[in-house]
């Protein structure tokens, strides 16, 4: 009965981890271009976090020119992020796709 327990916290807290967590090609973009020391999930940190980002509902195109461009008028109080130029759209789609089913979680 114990082990049945056990067995059921666990699962569950995997569940959670999974739900919350960014999957791995989301990821390896927020990794490469260090895009996680300014935004997480759902805390201001040096920029906004990735829901208040998703809220905007920003079409992958709009984003990747915000990206190369950004518009710090967009987001007062926060201080201007730099331009990261490059980029590819491709890696800017995993992103903005994962932005938009955020919403949903
Ligand atoms: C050095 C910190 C920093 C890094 C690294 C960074 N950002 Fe930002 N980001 C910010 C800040 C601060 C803002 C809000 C001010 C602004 O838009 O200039 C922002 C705004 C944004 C916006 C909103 C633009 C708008 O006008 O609404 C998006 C989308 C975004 N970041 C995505 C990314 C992605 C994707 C990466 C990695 C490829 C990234 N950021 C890397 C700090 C950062």
């Amino acid at each position: 009965m114990r082990i049945l327990i056990i067995c059921t916290l666990l699962f569950g807290m995997r569940f959670t981890t999974l739900a919350q967590s960014v999957p791995a090609p989301v990821k390896a973009v927020f990794d490469k271009y260090s895009c996680g020391s300014c935004h997480v999930l759902d805390k201001r940190m040096v920029g906004p976090s990735w829901r208040e980002l998703s809220a905007k509902k920003y079409s992958p195109k709009k984003m990747a020119k915000l990206i190369r461009e950004p518009k710090p008028e967009n987001w007062p109080n926060f201080p201007p992020m730099a331009p990261i130029t490059h980029i590819s759209d491709a890696e800017v789609r995993v992103v903005a796709d994962w932005l938009g089913r955020l919403q949903k979680i």
